[in-house]
């Protein structure tokens, strides 16, 4: 019996990976394992799925954005968007603002706001929260999504990556990890189902689920959430 592997790594493939290794080395010590260990979890496959569906252009907001790792891979993906991180934690977001400058990466900036009281005050391209929402209490989760939908400019996108409650053994697993990365929050799982339901509730349409599946024990979920254009206004995205 034959096994036959064509490898054909495209020169794109080459310089993501090439952006995750700059990022990962821009930040000290035991961050730089952090980082490590997160792009394994979120993996460039992973990345190009959700890079794909973000405008190219206009603001788009990383919400919760950590220690700015995938704010900063989709501003090298996206020379022309300027991607704005939002996330309560300072300790993070200097980490995240240092990590930048020490790679040169001008079209990011970080902000500290606490999502369960923050409100947009401007139009926005489009959004995307990388498992935050989870750490949300629900009511505050679902007004966020009614004021996104109402800043996110027509024809723009949200993109929401959480973990399903399905399976219950991948659910623990999830669990356990947050509560030992985070272990002064509270956690609000929901299923892919609920997730759907709330953001059409708030407004998006037409809502995608994909299931990101992997080797390592997560239930990952993507929803691929639009805000219609105008009608008769060229979807430009
Ligand atoms: C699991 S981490 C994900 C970080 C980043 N999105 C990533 O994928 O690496 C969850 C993040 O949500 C942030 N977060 C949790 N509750 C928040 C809140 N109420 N307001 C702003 N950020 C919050 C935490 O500080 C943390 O950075």
């Amino acid at each position: 019996m034959k096994l036959s592997i064509l490898e054909n790594e495209t020169d794109n493939d080459k310089s993501k990976r090439a952006f995750a290794s700059r990022i990962i080395s821009a930040y000290p010590g035991l961050i730089q394992l952090y980082a490590f260990v997160r792009f394994k979890i979120i993996h460039i496959r992973f990345l190009e799925e959700i890079e794909q569906y973000l405008p190219n252009r206009g603001e788009i907001l990383d919400l919760g954005c950590g220690f700015g790792l995938f704010a900063m891979y989709i501003a090298l993906c996206k020379p022309e968007a300027q991607i704005i991180g939002l996330d309560h934690d300072a300790r993070r977001l200097q980490m995240a603002r240092d990590a930048a400058a020490k790679l040169g990466i001008r079209n990011v900036s970080f902000r500290q706001e606490d999502l369960r009281a923050w409100r947009p005050d401007q139009v926005i391209a489009g959004a995307y929260a990388l498992d935050v929402f989870h750490h949300i209490p629900p009511a505050s989760g679902d007004r966020l999504l009614c004021d996104l939908f109402a800043h996110i400019e027509p024809g723009g996108r949200f993109l929401l990556k959480d973990i399903d409650t399905l399976p219950r053994g991948m659910l623990w697993f999830t669990y356990l990890l947050d509560a030992l990365m985070s272990p002064r929050d509270d956690f609000h799982y929901r299923s892919a189902g609920a997730w759907q339901r709330q953001l059409s509730a708030s407004g998006f349409a037409p809502i995608h689920l994909h299931y990101l599946w992997d080797i390592l024990p997560y239930p990952h979920i993507l929803l691929i959430c639009d805000k219609p254009a105008r009608e008769g206004i060229a979807d430009d995205r």
